[in-house]
């Protein structure tokens, strides 16, 4: 079972990171092919043609995002997501670092199509090498005219701003990407007014992902019908997954959307799992969905399929765990990343998640109380859509599919702290 490399065409060709090599590959011909060919309207309508989906999550239409701007003729900016803290996934950084000039023609090639005359590009705090990288690009593309006052000489301007955060996952989420980009704590915005309306300094802005953007250099090349025709009519196009967690082969796989299972995947690309185990879950779309019992993983990998499993395919980031593994650990671990990032505001998260690291923890070091089930979900029902970002849900979907799928292990957890057997498991 292949992968279907669009992104990752060019990937392993030695000194793609440079512009000469990525240009010889075929490289900047979809931002030539835009400027010089198309109108704004051209290119934003092939995107919708094309189906895309927003690989940052979400899987929100991209060409509908663009739509919602408002012609109302102030000034608009486009942002690039580059934050990737979500745990397990580390497709967007694979682009940046080994192909940042196909980041930055998608970059250049939609903010021309959004008519954004000044693009951003946040980067997660520690991600020094990849802005190191996409620095580098940028200065090579300017020698080039790819950027700046007279993209390839048509008069028109395009900027692009690196921008490396301070290291926090709330800062994927857009409207707290927006305030650390005005160089304010990252903390999310009261929703509405949107982004399209009022995003950063309050004007009309684009927030898309790393791969949403990277997408739109072979759409434009290909055109949208074309990439329309690959994955399924709701999933269109390819999506890069990361695999890690108790395989063979961990990494990056591209794959068309819903032409391959969540099994298939696991074995056959990524190798199985390790010499004499097998697979106990995976929790597919990073670490803020729920987790999938291997009798799921026949699942199709794409939007609709993975929602109808019980769970969502989210950034792509598939975290496997072997017989070996501890769901109650793995819980506790995951948690204490949530208690840790939650930005505050807000106290369902702010205390929910504290206090459910503390019950956790209170399990997998041996002073699990007969009640602790009950504080975990009552805890959980606090959370659930009580909270103003959706961190706070985030943080609970592994969790209470965990209990769902794999009570007995909390239970045993619990029991095999001398509390009788029954009185744990009410
Ligand atoms: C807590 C939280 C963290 C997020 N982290 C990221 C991230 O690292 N990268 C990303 O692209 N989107 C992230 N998102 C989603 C963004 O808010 C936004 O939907 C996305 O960047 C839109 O891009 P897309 O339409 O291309 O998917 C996060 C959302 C939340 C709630
Ligand atoms: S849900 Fe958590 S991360 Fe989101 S605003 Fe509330 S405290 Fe902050």
């Amino acid at each position: 079972m292949p992968e279907r490399r669009l992104l990752f065409e060019h990937i392993d060709v030695p000194g793609i990171e440079g512009i000469d090599v990525y240009e010889r590959e075929g490289g900047y011909r979809s931002l030539r092919k835009a400027v010089k060919e198309m109108s704004p309207d051209d290119v934003v309508k092939e995107v919708m043609t094309s189906n895309l989906r927003g690989r940052g999550g979400a899987g929100f239409p991209t060409g509908r995002k663009w739509s919602f701007l408002p012609k109302d003729g102030r000034t608009r900016y486009l942002v690039c997501n580059g934050d990737e803290s979500e745990p397990g996934t580390c497709k967007d950084q694979e682009i940046i670092y080994r192909i940042p000039h196909l980041l930055l023609e998608g970059v250049l090639t939609s903010a021309y199509a959004i008519e954004a005359e000044h693009a951003f590009i946040y980067l997660r705090g520690e991600f020094k090498g990849g802005y190191l990288r996409l620095g580098r690009a940028i200065a090579e593309a300017r020698a080039k005219g790819y950027l700046g006052d007279n993209v390839l000489g048509t008069g028109r301007r395009l900027e692009v701003t690196l921008y490396l955060g301070a290291g926090a996952y709330i800062c994927g989420e857009e409207t707290a990407l927006l305030e650390s980009l005005e160089g304010r704590r990252g903390m999310p915005r009261l929703k509405p007014p949107f982004p399209a309306t009022s995003g950063l300094y309050d004007l009309p802005t684009v927030v898309n992902n790393v791969e949403t953007l990277a997408a739109v250099v072979p759409i434009v090349a290909m055109g949208g019908a074309e990439y329309a025709k690959l994955g399924t009519k709701e999933s269109a196009g390819t999506k890069l997954f990361s695999v890690s967690g108790n395989v063979r082969r961990p990494g990056n796989y591209e794959v068309e959307l819903g032409k391959v299972t969540l099994g298939e995947l696991l074995n056959d690309l990524a190798g199985g799992p390790p010499a004499g185990h097998t697979f106990k879950a995976a929790i597919p779309g990073g670490s803020s969905v729920p987790f999938l019992p291997p009798d799921k993983f026949d699942t199709p990998l794409d939007y609709e399929s993975m929602r109808q499993a019980g769970t969502m395919l989210g950034s792509g980031g598939v975290i496997v765990l072997d017989d070996r593994a501890s769901i109650v650990d793995t819980s506790l671990r995951l948690m204490e990343f949530y208690r840790h990032e939650s930005c505050g505001k807000c106290t369902p998260c702010r205390e929910g998640t504290m206090w459910l690291e503390q019950a956790l923890r209170r399990m997998v070091t041996g002073d699990g109380r007969h009640g602790d089930l009950k504080t975990l979900e009552g805890l959980m029902a606090h959370i659930d859509g009580q909270t103003f970002c959706p961190l706070g849900d985030a943080a609970i979907a592994a969790l209470g599919s965990a209990l769902r799928l794999f009570r007995g292990e909390f239970v045993s957890c619990i029991a095999a702290q001398d509390h009788p057997l029954e009185e744990v498991a009410q």
